[in-house]
Formats: structure tokens, C-alpha cells, sequence
């Protein structure tokens, strides 16, 4: 490959902590090796309507512990908008850049998969809170989101202890009980239910009475966003489909919640912890992942693996196809639910 000049860089779909992390060490790394770096606002909006902005070394000075990204995001998908593709293209082209470094989930990544397949140098960088993308051990923004979710029922614990009562906590995740499994691990909670297995009420009543008779009256119920009844869907806020074909999830844990009042008569409170487990200051494990990610990325396009994702193997950060990475949904595994179960009741 001819020498790189120029590079791109853009974070797509949900933000989360860690993604200015990525961003600092591509520039940092890329401007060591006299490479300049163009940052794309909005995910694939900036490289259809050709919104940049410049960045080097000092411009990304400070950002390391911020929370967000200073790109912007969007859940714009150029295959779904008339003429998208050939704009991407031919801006690609326009801005000079000689590859791109695109951050994202599966939807981000996704896209990268095809635009790769149709010539455009790209290599990908998964980020995440859900932690559901395949061939990475973790994304960056997961562990984040777990500690965040882990304080929350932490302090719920004592106001349930207070006033004896059964405290859901619903989380994200999407299709995958990640978040769910390790703050309900990490929390001490009573019953985590996920997507991957369908919520048998009657055995969730079960399981609180037992705990009360053991003189046990108050308790602490994690559901993830995506779980649903033995005998129905996912819960949803809103019908309409995003550019990639989601659903908004939420609001299973009031439906779960009212069940539990009503079946057991313990009083039930719902706590719904939505976007905060997405906002702030990213921890430490997200900001070193993120930043060996980011650097990886660079050493990717200099060895021309394009097509390819940074990932972490174990405590190796290594590169995989991004067709296997988006091929299908990572979702959590049951060894480790099987020893959250171990606490339940
Ligand atoms: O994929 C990350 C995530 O936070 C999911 O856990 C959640 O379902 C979704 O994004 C929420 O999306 P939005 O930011 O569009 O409300």
C-alpha cells in the first residue's frame, strides 16, 4: 500500500465511555508517525454531508477521562439513505483520506463490513456498553456501565433493606444480559433475569417468598432490558424502527414489578436506569481497552488490514474479520449465569 498520508476517524451508533480514549491514542499515534488525522462528525452523517474537524495532538489534549464522544454520533445508515453510499465514496475520496477508523457496535460495524466490501479502507473498533458483539472478549464502555449499574443497586440495597421491600433494577443491553449478569453478580442481587432465558414468574415469587421466610424482607430483582415473559415479546417504548431496524426497548421492569406486587403482596418499587449507564467518565479498564484499541487500529491501516477489528483475546489485543464480528450477536455466557443463579432466593 502506498504511504498513509491522511486518515479518518468517526464513532456511530449509541455513545459510551471510552470513545474520546480511542480517539486521543489513534491521533496521538497516528501524528507520532507524521500521519494527520481528520475526525468525521456524527458517525456515517459527517462522511455523507462532509462534516469534519481537524484534530492533532492538542486538539484531543484532555479528553482521555470524558465521557461522550467530541465526534458526535448519529444512527445513520448510509444504505438506508438515497444516494448515501456513493456520497460516503465520493467524500472519501474528496476529504483524501487514505483510511478510516470507524468505532462502533454491530450497526457501525456493520456498515464497515459492506463499505469495505465495496473497495473503501476501513478497519473497525468495537465499542459498546451491551458487550454483545462476537469475537472480542469485551468491548470498551461495558465495564463502565457495569460499575455504574453495580453502585446503583448497591444503594438500593439499603433503602429496600429500610422499608422491606423487593427493588427491580432495570438495565440495558439490548438482546444480552451482559450488564444484567455481571452488576447483578457484582451487586449481591437476589434474581437477574436476562433475554437469553424467559422469565417464569410464578419461579421469581418463589424464589422472593423463600428469601422472606428466611427472614430475608427485602430484595433486590436485576432485569434486563430485553427479557421477556415465558408467554411474550419484549417490551417496548416505541414501535418505530431506527435506520438499522431496532425497536426502543424498556419498561419490562414495571411489568415485572406490578406481577411481583400483585402475586407475592411485598411492596415493589422499579428503578430504571436508562441512559445514565452510558453518560460520564469512563473507568479505568475502559480507558486503557480503549486506548489499546486505538492504537491498534493505526498499526492496523499501516499493515493494511482493512476489513479487519481490533479485539481483545484474552489480554491480547489482536485483529478479527469484522464479517465475524457482526456475523452474529454475542450473547452472555451461561457458565457465569448458572453462577449468578447459585445466589438467587
Ligand atoms: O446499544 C447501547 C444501548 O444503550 C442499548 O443498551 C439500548 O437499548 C440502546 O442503546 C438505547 O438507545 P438510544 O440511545 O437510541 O435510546
Amino acid at each position: 500500500m502506498a504511504k498513509v498520508k491522511k486518515i479518518g476517524i468517526l464513532t456511530g451508533g449509541g455513545d459510551c465511555p471510552g470513545l474520546n480514549s480511542v480517539i486521543r491514542a489513534a491521533v496521538r499515534n497516528a501524528n507520532k508517525k507524521g500521519i494527520e488525522a481528520l475526525g468525521i462528525k456524527n458517525g456515517w452523517k459527517g462522511l455523507i454531508d462532509k462534516e469534519t474537524v481537524t484534530l492533532d495532538t492538542n486538539s484531543v489534549s484532555g479528553i482521555l477521562p470524558k465521557g461522550g464522544t467530541i465526534l458526535g454520533t448519529s444512527r445513520t445508515n448510509p444504505y438506508k439513505k438515497e444516494g448515501g453510499v456513493n456520497r460516503v465514496k465520493e467524500n472519501f475520496k474528496g476529504l483524501k483520506l487514505d483510511a478510516l477508523i470507524a468505532c462502533g457496535g454491530e450497526d457501525t460495524l456493520g456498515v464497515t463490513s459492506k463499505l469495505c466490501k465495496e473497495g473503501l479502507n476501513i478497519v473497525g473498533v468495537p465499542k459498546t456498553i451491551d458487550n454483545d458483539l462476537s469475537c472480542t472478549d469485551y468491548t470498551f464502555g461495558f465495564d463502565t456501565a457495569v460499575n455504574i449499574a453495580t453502585e446503583a443497586i448497591d444503594r438500593l440495597h439499603t433503602t429496600a433493606e429500610s422499608h422491606h421491600r423487593i427493588m427491580v433494577v432495570e438495565v440495558m443491553g439490548r438482546h444480552a444480559g451482559w450488564i444484567a449478569v455481571h452488576a447483578g453478580i457484582a451487586g449481591g442481587a437476589d434474581v437477574i433475569l436476562i433475554p437469553e432465558v424467559p422469565i417464569d414468574i410464578n419461579n421469581v415469587c418463589e424464589l422472593l417468598k423463600n428469601r422472606r421466610n428466611r427472614g430475608k424482607c427485602f430484595s433486590i430483582v436485576v432485569v434486563a432490558e430485553g427479557a421477556k415473559f415465558k408467554k411474550g415479546d419484549v417490551v417496548i417504548q416505541k414501535e418505530r424502527l431506527d435506520a438499522f431496524g431496532h425497536v426502543r426497548l424498556g419498561g419490562i421492569g414495571q411489568m415485572l414489578g406490578d406481577k411481583i406486587e400483585e402475586k407475592t403482596g411485598f411492596e415493589t418499587r422499579v428503578t430504571v436506569l436508562g441512559h445514565i449507564q452510558r453518560g460520564g467518565t469512563p473507568t479505568a479498564f475502559d480507558r486503557v481497552l480503549a486506548t489499546r484499541f486505538g492504537v491498534k487500529a493505526v498499526e492496523m491501516i499501516l499493515n493494511g488490514k482493512f476489513g479487519m477489528m481490533a479485539s481483545l483475546q484474552g489480554n491480547a489485543i489482536t485483529e478479527v474479520p469484522l464479517d465475524k464480528a457482526v456475523g452474529k450477536l454475542k450473547t452472555i455466557d451461561m457458565e457465569l449465569y448458572k453462577i449468578s443463579e447459585i445466589f438467587f432466593g
